[in-house]
């Protein structure tokens, strides 16, 4: 292919081939970059490339809050912003282009919105708009109450079979449905990841909305070996997942990646001021005091601890403290050292948080390129796949699909 060639296809559509295409450039430039997001700063507080790009770090200890606020908000302005700092081969703001995915008109009923919240209605709705030509008859992939299959029976009048394995979702789906009058749409009670599952996919176009992990992936492999009509899922939860460790699709890959590294894909920055965002931030700050505290009597370098109780955290900070040194098996420190230790977590956090963004600049990449995994056995079994864009990122940042239909 020529250059041009390349390139076009690149902004078009993500079909099979600009797909398998972008999932190698990005797996090119995940490797090359690996020094600016496999090292998490709240655990290593200088990360390698701090003393490589002392510039960039400088830049970003001085950006205003709010420049900050709206680099995170924009995943292109952020890989825009780093790549015009950074020596990464191919970075750059292009590898992030997804063409929106065609849309179709749903017939809005307000009976099938009954009991859903605003923002998941209007998720629901762009989901159902991509998926319009989905035919008879569909499988609902973890329905939860089955909102997406109520709509889909109530506008499309097509059979649904909605699966989930929650029994109280699926009563509360039923009587939803029942009282909106979709009597095409059928509950079943299963574990997505059984065999009976499984024969359900055959011969069904299958919808998945936010599906996790190695529930989204089993579904994949199902779709090849059962015979599925086609199917529609969005991902999420990535690092969902049996293993420790992501085992790729694409069997040439040479990216590792662990269940920490997958939680970069999914990691959203909440920046607006409020009760719940100070919350977390004093949370992670009293953590980062600990793990200060925690340096002076250990040197075994950084090390995991299980999650904090949620009620020592309403505790004032000498009490959390002692408590978290208590279970993990160090002296708490001496009353006369907490306010010092209170002033170094704040700023561990400050450092941090800033040197995160760094890190943030990757995780669209590295999402994009899960989900271009994910087609790949789609892809290998000759299925027509398509990868877009469902809604906009302020409905959910969840907000990739991939579409897939079977070879005639
Ligand atoms: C993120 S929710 C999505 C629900 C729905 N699709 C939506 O978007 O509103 C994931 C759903 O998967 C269901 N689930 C989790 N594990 C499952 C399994 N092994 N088999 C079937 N459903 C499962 C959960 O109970 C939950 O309802």
């Amino acid at each position: 292919m020529q250059v041009y060639e390349l390139l076009e296809a690149l902004v078009k559509a993500l079909s099979n081939e600009a797909i398998a295409l972008r999932h190698d450039l990005l797996e090119s430039v995940l490797l090359a970059s690996q020094p600016f997001w496999r090292e998490m700063p709240f655990r290593v507080e200088r990360p390698q490339w701090v003393n490589d790009y002392p510039d960039l770090d400088d830049a970003l200890q001085r950006m205003p809050a709010e420049r900050l606020g709206a680099l995170l908000d924009d995943n292109r302005a952020l890989v825009e912003w780093l790549g015009d700092r950074v020596a990464v081969p191919g970075y750059g703001a292009d590898l992030l282009d997804v063409p929106a995915l065609p849309r179709e008109t749903v017939g809005s009923s307000l009976r099938s919105a009954w009991g859903v919240p605003g923002r998941k209605r209007a998720q629901i709705e762009a989901f159902a708009a991509a998926t319009a030509s989905l035919k008879d008859p569909v499988l609902e992939w973890c329905a939860g109450k089955g909102h997406l299959g109520r709509l889909f029976s109530l506008t499309h009048g097509v059979s649904v079979t909605s699966l989930e394995i929650d029994a109280e979702l699926c009563r509360a789906g039923e009587a939803l449905a029942s009282r909106a009058g979709a009597s095409t749409q059928a509950f079943v009670v299963a574990d997505a990841f059984s065999r009976d599952a499984a024969k359900l996919v055959s011969g069904r176009h299958v919808m998945a909305l936010h599906a996790c992990g190695d529930l989204h992936r089993d579904l994949v492999v199902a779709a090849t070996t059962q015979g599925s009509a086609g199917l529609a899922v969005s991902p999420c939860c990535y690092y969902r997942l049996r293993e420790a460790r992501y085992q790729p699709f694409c069997t040439s890959s040479r990216l590792e990646l662990s269940r920490d590294d997958l939680h970069l894909a999914v990691t959203e920055t909440v920046t607006a001021p409020g009760r719940g965002v100070r919350e977390r931030d004093r949370a992670a700050q009293w953590k980062l005091a600990f793990v200060a505290w925690r340096e002076t009597q250990t040197a075994a370098g950084y090390q995991t601890f299980k999650p904090v109780p949620s009620a020592w955290l309403s505790q004032p900070f000498a009490e959390f403290i002692s408590r978290l040194c208590e279970r993990e098996g160090f002296a708490s420190p001496p009353s006369r050292a907490l306010a010092d230790l209170l002033q170094q977590g704040e700023r561990r956090f400050e450092l941090m948080m800033r040197r995160s963004v760094v890190r943030l600049a990757f995780r669209r990449l590295l999402e994009l390129w899960l989900v271009c995994d994910l087609a790949e056995p789609l892809i290998s079994h000759g299925f027509d796949v398509s990868l877009g864009v469902f809604c906009d990122r302020k409905l959910t940042p969840r907000n990739l699909m991939l579409r897939a239909t079977a070879p005639a």
